[in-house]
């Protein structure tokens, strides 16, 4: 059975754009892998925390040394990672802040980058070891970037998803929202037709 993860990672519980197209578009690929089981990663209702000592001391002892406290941090993330590992199609919604992604995804990719579980160095360099899964990436941004150095957030994510292995990455992107409603209701239109080709 086909599973489907959606990251919701906009800092409005209401009326994001990111999280709107993104429910659209899990909608649709569930209509076209009939009986999909979809989970939905809210990052906005359940925040992660940033990193700083505790959190990386967690992360960086080995298992058999962790306290129970730095224990449930390491298996917080690791249930996260197993979440991601499980699903066969990754859907991020991601809006543009500040020219990059929200602080609420920055802290999920922080939790899920694991030396020697989502991705190791070897002889050759590193390799991703998340691999196997299509990723739809929804942006929805206020201004318009996509094609100009402008655009910080799309080589930002096709790195970072691309380093654990994530490589086969589609992007649907909805620009120019802020950019009064002709523009914006454009903006839609284009990229529920993305949505209807995913
Ligand atoms: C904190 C914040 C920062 C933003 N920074 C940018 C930006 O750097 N460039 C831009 O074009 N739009 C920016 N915007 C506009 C958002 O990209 C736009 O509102 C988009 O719809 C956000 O996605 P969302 O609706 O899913 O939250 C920003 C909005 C907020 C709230």
């Amino acid at each position: 059975m086909t599973t489907i993860l959606q990251i919701n990672s906009a800092a409005r519980s209401q009326g994001a754009n990111s999280t709107l197209l993104a429910n659209e578009l899990t909608a649709k690929l569930q209509q076209s892998n009939p009986g999909a089981q979809v989970v939905v990663r809210n990052l906005q209702a359940e925040p992660l925390p940033h990193l700083d000592d505790t959190i990386l001391g967690a992360f960086f002892t080995p298992a058999e040394q962790r306290t129970p406290e730095q224990s449930a941090i390491a298996a917080r993330s690791e249930a996260l990672i197993n979440e991601l590992q499980a699903a066969d199609i990754v859907v991020i919604a991601a809006p543009l802040y500040n020219f990059g992604v929200s602080s609420q995804l920055k802290t999920y990719f922080d939790f899920i980058a694991r030396a020697g579980i989502t991705f190791k160095y070897g002889a050759n360099g590193a390799e991703g070891l998340v691999t196997g899964k299509k990723v739809h990436v929804v942006s929805a941004r206020g201004g318009k970037y996509v094609g100009t150095p402008g655009d910080s957030q799309t080589p930002y994510l096709k790195t970072f998803l691309g380093f654990l292995g994530m490589t086969d990455v589609n992007f649907i992107y909805a620009e120019g929202l802020n950019m009064g409603p002709e523009v914006a209701n454009a903006a839609l239109a284009g990229a529920r037709e993305a949505i209807a080709a995913a």
